[in-house]
């Protein structure tokens, strides 16, 4: 038998990385584990905390002293995994344009990261887990036995964003949602605590022009060769 390895997949936002993470966790039968999803929920603690200002401004300074206070776990419901803060289920509200146009902010404050940064690593203590995000493979395991970097264009990202987003019933633009992608790219490849990078030892993919089912199949390819040689 296998034994169990650490699976990191990081890449651009709406690169369409959790889908692919999340269905090859359920084909191995892994634990799946949304990293961007615990920067959310910290991000909706900040915004209903009154600690993100109208101007976008976070006052980092209080949320640290408030992390303690924080919980950001995991509910399964049968087959679904569901996002909790402190207790209470947030997957719905976590993924709302409020949200998304505040988390960069809140993820590049250090404490934060440092505290999320700690609870990905006690998940992942034994192994036999598939985890997205930005510093998967560079930060929280850089000796995960598999690491993916994932890209795909902006256009192509922000079109797949619009079109969950739309299918949600919320009522966004095409432009907003763009100019969302494009500037949560710029404030996550430059901030100064662990920006987002391909780790070296990363195979890279450009999903601009596979659908689903072919990227889901390219990984799973790729977890068999590897698992194959840890066997
Ligand atoms: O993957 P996502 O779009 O749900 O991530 C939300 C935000 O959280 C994104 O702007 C970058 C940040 N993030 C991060 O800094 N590090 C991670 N490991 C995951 C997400």
């Amino acid at each position: 038998m296998n034994s169990k390895i650490i699976i990191a997949i990081d890449g651009y936002s709406s690169s369409g990385k959790s889908t692919m993470a999340r269905r090859l966790a359920k084909t191995i039968g892994y634990r799946y584990i949304d990293s961007g999803a615990m920067y959310r929920a910290v991000t909706l603690y900040a915004m209903e905390h009154g600690l993100i200002k109208p101007d976008g401004n976070v006052d980092a300074e209080r949320l640290t002293e408030m992390l303690p206070e924080i919980n950001v776990d995991f509910t399964l419901d049968g087959d679904r995994q569901f996002t909790t803060l402190n207790g209470r289920v947030v997957e719905d509200e976590i993924r709302s344009l409020e949200v998304s146009s505040h988390v960069s902010p809140v993820a590049a404050i250090p404490s934060v990261r440092h505290a999320l940064v700690r609870m990905q690593r006690a998940m992942g203590e034994e192994k036999g887990i598939v985890m997205d995000g930005r510093d998967i493979g560079t930060v929280v395991f850089p000796q995960a036995e598999m690491k993916v970097f994932c890209n795909a264009s902006p256009q192509k990202r922000a079109e797949r964003r619009y079109e969950e987003l739309r299918e949600k019933g919320k009522d966004v633009s095409f432009d907003e949602v763009l100019a969302n992608v494009v500037e949560r790219d710029r404030i996550d490849t430059t901030r100064a605590e662990s920006p987002l990078r391909c780790a070296p030892d990363a195979v890279k993919l450009d999903n601009s022009s596979m659908t689903i089912e072919e990227q889901n199949e390219w990984l799973l390819n790729l977890y068999n060769s590897i698992a194959g040689q840890q066997a």
